[in-house]
């Protein structure tokens, strides 16, 4: 190796897991959107937490920045390279520790993917409280690192929520322990919440204990075809107080749908287009289809449905809603805005934002879906360069204006950072400096993510 750094990190985690071909890297070097890439000076993966840790050390020395990266899902550009940096896989960090029956929890490596995670604990008995259509391939640290969200929030919360302890490598190449964890710990700060929605800015995860939740073998979906997002809001509204068991409740439109039955051929879900769709799913130990129905019925307000119980049938309806990503991106590099709202002001920023984004950019063509019971649109807009940032700078100042968060669960990465300052304050963004500085004051982890360039 002529890379003499390159040479003293494969001597700790072994010369093949150091990745220096153009070719092999590749992947490693452009974001799932296809509008971030840069090139790495090499990736490195190692095997466990000291080979990690050890590797930071080296890195840190040189004075060579570092980026994270786990599943390489994330859409907001903040786990691939800007240039230069090293990447740091977590993909060999695969351990899946035994299901602690009486705690609930299990401990597992920071490159475990959440599907493996689900079958792995489904096995025994448990599920997960967070799940995510990207989950073949983003991993435990990078949903940890992006607070990833989800749709079940609206019952078991986010993803810092199920975090119930933390190993994590800092930049010095010391390893901060809190495993497994206890379910109460009161001994002053607490790291896993912290590094939770960090980014890879402050430490790199290395091992998990995460918090389960029962499975629950009665399931009911139910799709309805409704006229705006008025009559929707008041749907979700009667649904979440007759169905305790009500787990996820999604929207999307009439624009998004077509895009989805034109890149996957499916057929359409009704005879008739609708301007709205929702999508509720209930959990239980014993069939809610009855608890569903009954909700559904006390709401009424909307045009058609189609209920499921099945696993196949349901996975038929949900098709609908996470298929929106992939044929987004089938139609072009899309600029990815991620909003949270607060309920009341949701119906007036639907009703604005394709008039915003058409003023901004007559030619943009915006198309929103998301997680509606948690005031989280997301709001993928099509037809611009990708360092056309009208249509971005106008939506997120409405959300500004609206009293609410220009991200939601996908982050701020480097796609958001010139707008930070809309939805935090200065002193927020001041304190969250000053953490940053005392964990990494080089500025070597994730250079440029949150804070944009120093
Ligand atoms: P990466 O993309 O590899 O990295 C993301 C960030 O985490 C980067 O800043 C990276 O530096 C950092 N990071 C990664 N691993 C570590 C680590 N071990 N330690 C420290 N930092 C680390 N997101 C949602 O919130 N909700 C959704 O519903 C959702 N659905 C999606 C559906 C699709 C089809 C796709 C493609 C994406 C979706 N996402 C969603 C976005 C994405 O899957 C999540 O942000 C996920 O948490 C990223 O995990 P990852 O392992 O791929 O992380
Ligand atoms: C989703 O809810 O499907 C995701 O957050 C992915 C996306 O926004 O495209
Ligand atoms: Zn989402």
């Amino acid at each position: 190796m002529t890379d003499h750094l390159a040479a003293r990190v494969a001597g700790v985690v072994g010369p093949e897991h150091v990745l220096r071909d153009a070719d092999v890297k590749a992947s490693y070097e452009t974001d799932w959107t296809r509008r971030y890439s840069g090139d790495a000076r090499f990736v490195v993966r190692p095997g466990d937490t000291a080979e990690l840790a050890e590797s930071l050390r080296i890195l840190t020395e040189a004075g060579v920045p570092v980026v994270p990266q786990g599943g390489n899902t994330g859409l907001v550009g903040g786990g691939v390279p800007r240039g230069g940096e090293v990447v740091v896989s977590s993909s060999r960090l695969s351990s899946l520790g035994e299901v602690d029956a009486v705690a609930g929890e299990v401990t597992v490596g920071a490159g475990v993917t959440l599907a493996r995670l689900q079958e792995h604990i489904r096995a025994a008995g448990w599920n997960f409280g967070v799940d995510l259509a990207s989950r073949d391939s983003c991993t435990i640290g990078g949903m940890i690192a992006t607070n990833a969200g989800g749709i079940r929030v609206l019952r078991y919360g986010p993803m810092r929520a199920q975090v119930g302890g933390i190993e994590a490598a800092r930049v010095d190449g010391s390893v901060i322990r809190r495993l497994p964890g206890l379910a109460k710990d009161n001994t002053g700060y607490d790291i896993p919440g912290l590094l939770a929605g960090s980014e890879g800015t402050l430490a790199i995860v290395t091992r998990a204990r995460l918090r389960l939740i029962p499975q629950l073998a009665g399931r009911a979906a139910a799709l309805l075809a409704v006229d705006g997002v008025a009559a929707a809001l008041g749907v979700v509204s009667v649904v979440r107080a007759h169905a305790p068991s009500l787990e996820a409740a999604e929207v999307f439109f009439a624009d998004g749908l077509d895009l989805v039955l034109r890149h996957t051929g499916l057929p359409a879900p009704f005879p008739d287009r609708a301007p709205c769709y929702l999508l509720f799913e209930c959990a239980a130990r014993d069939d809610p289809m009855g608890e569903l129905v009954g909700a559904l019925e006390a709401a009424g307000g909307f045009e058609a449905s189609a209920v499921a119980s099945e696993r196949s049938q349901r996975a038929r309806l949900w098709a609908y809603r996470e298929r929106h990503t992939e044929s987004i991106n089938a139609e072009g590099v899309p600029h990815k805005l991620d909003v949270a709202l607060p309920l009341p002001r949701l119906e007036e920023f639907e009703a604005c934002v394709r008039g915003t984004v058409k003023k901004a950019a007559p030619e943009a063509r915006p198309i929103l879906f998301g997680h509606i019971a948690d005031g989280n649109l997301h709001v993928n807009v099509l037809g611009l360069a990708a360092d056309d940032d009208r249509a971005t700078d106008a939506v997120l100042r409405l959300v500004a204006e609206l009293g609410g968060s220009i991200s939601a669960e996908h982050g701020i990465g480097v796609a958001k950072t010139r707008w930070l300052h809309l939805t935090r304050s200065e002193s927020d963004i001041a304190a969250m400096r000053a953490i940053k500085a005392a964990l990494d004051p080089a500025n070597l982890l994730n250079p440029g993510v949150i804070f944009g360039k120093q």
